[in-house]
């Protein structure tokens, strides 16, 4: 489509054009109250599906499933790495953060493949459905002990948040004692305003985290290996190896296991809950689930895909590319919206609806094309164990929907801060 058709097209639909560019006044951090970005998006993909904002210091957004596919495949136009010259702020974010560099997501290739061809092997399909089914189980049926004679809980704080925590800092390799306080902080922190006394808490945790508890756990099997040693988990493996021919360097280990930790948690139990909420809000759907369990190998997708725990990412052009019939310049950001990919009708037939034997579901959830989320098979066995769990333990679960409330800024996190529960109680089944 040249840039002529493309404007006459959104001019009909009513999209303002300024300078050759269709204009929109959008600012992508939502409050947990008013306009909601499914609204939002919504409205974008219909009037303007490749536009630009002069919010946060102007950028490009784009919005349809087919554009931020093509963004996402084309690494060599889209870049992911940092641009701020202090080496200080992650931009994958818009505005950029300041933020510790997480490996190999803010790397574009070549330097990005040998460290995410060792995410992959630690993170095949069967590797963790080999290694990690049963700690998942295991972990999913201690956390609904805690709480299942008593018939009430948060779905959150005591189911979603703690289990995910256990499953993926025991896999790296961390002590119990970190498990719970790391998987709340990080949820606390996305989930309420910054200035809330719970997210205050959280920066405080989270920073003695990076630095100076995964530097130590780090330097203790670095300790090990000059030892002859490696110890049996995924941080002793990550120092143990090679790059180009080098030994693993400090800053790059820390750098995945930074990652594997921010990318993993939150992520994996805002997409649970979520399940947890709709399927409480559609019996049908739970019933259908307990009835036909065989529906779980696509329904875990299909609830990814209508709630997605992401809802962006940016990129950073570095050379001349059309986008939708819009050129975009070297050095212009671009906000990717993968929530709003999974919501696109053009994509999804009755794409309002959870369908759980939707097939198939390219959806966006994880992410397209190289950096594509590299935990997606944990993520999704652990969605699967724990909401399979739950419903097989407590059936009848009824959420206090007059207490749910969304993540207080979604940009680019989406969930609920908190799912309180009551439901018939039974017996632990783990002694
Ligand atoms: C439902 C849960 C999850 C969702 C929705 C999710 C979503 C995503 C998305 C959208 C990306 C792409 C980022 C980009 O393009 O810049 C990504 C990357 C990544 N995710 Fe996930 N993720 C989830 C769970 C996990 C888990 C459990 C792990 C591991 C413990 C993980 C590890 C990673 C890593 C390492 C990357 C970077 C991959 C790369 O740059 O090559 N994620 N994830």
């Amino acid at each position: 489509m040249t840039a002529d058709q493309a404007t006459d097209q959104v001019e009909a639909a009513g999209c303002p054009v300024a300078h050759g560019r269709p204009t929109v006044e959008f600012d992508h951090h939502f409050g947990a109250e008013g306009t909601q970005p499914e609204e939002a998006y919504r409205e974008l993909r219909e009037k303007c599906p490749v536009a630009w904002t002069e919010a946060n210091g102007g950028h490009w957004v784009v919005t349809k499933h087919a554009d931020v596919t093509q963004v996402f495949m084309d690494y060599g136009s889209f870049s992911s790495a940092r641009t701020d010259p202090t080496g200080e702020l992650s931009t994958l974010a818009i505005p950029p953060l300041p933020m510790k560099l997480n490996v190999p997501e803010e790397f574009d290739p070549p330097q990005f493949h040998p460290y995410r061809r060792l995410l992959n092997g630690v993170l095949s399909q069967k590797a963790v459905r080999d290694g990690l089914t049963e700690r998942i189980r295991y972990w999913a049926d201690w956390h609904i002990d805690q709480v299942i004679e008593s018939g009430a809980c948060d779905m959150v704080y005591d189911l979603a948040s703690p289990m995910v925590g256990a499953v993926v800092l025991e896999w790296l390799g961390f002590p119990q004692e970190d498990w719970r306080r790391i998987s709340q902080s990080f949820h606390d922190a996305v989930g309420y305003a910054p200035s809330d006394p719970r997210a205050q808490k959280a920066f405080g945790e989270l920073a003695g985290f990076q630095e100076p508890r995964i530097s130590e756990e780090i330097a203790i099997r670095q300790r090990e290996l000059a030892e002859g040693r490696v110890r049996d988990d995924v941080m002793g493996f990550l120092v143990s190896q090679e790059i180009d021919g080098a030994p693993m360097t400090t800053e790059m280990a820390e750098g995945m296991v930074r990652l594997l930790i921010a990318g993993g948690v939150d992520t994996t139990a805002s997409g649970s809950t979520s399940a947890f909420v709709h399927l409480y809000q559609h019996p049908e759907h739970r019933q259908a689930l307990i009835e036909d369990p065989s529906l779980w190998d696509t329904a875990v997708d299909e609830f990814l895909r209508r709630y997605p725990p992401v809802l962006g990412h940016a990129r950073t052009v570095v050379k001349p590319v059309t986008v939708g019939g819009y050129e975009m310049a070297p050095g212009e950001r671009v906000l990717v919206s993968e929530a709003s990919a999974c919501w696109d009708a053009d994509q999804f037939d009755r794409a309002d609806e959870v369908v759980l034997d939707r097939t198939p579901n390219r959806h966006a959830a994880f992410g397209l094309g190289i950096h594509r989320c590299a935990g997606l098979h944990l993520a999704r066995l652990m969605f699967r164990i724990l909401v399979e769990r739950v419903l097989e333990r407590m059936p009848d679960y009824v959420v206090a929907e007059d207490q749910l409330h969304r993540y207080a800024e979604q940009s680019g996190m989406a969930g609920w801060t908190s799912v309180p529960a009551t439901f018939t109680p039974g017996p632990r089944v783990l002694g």
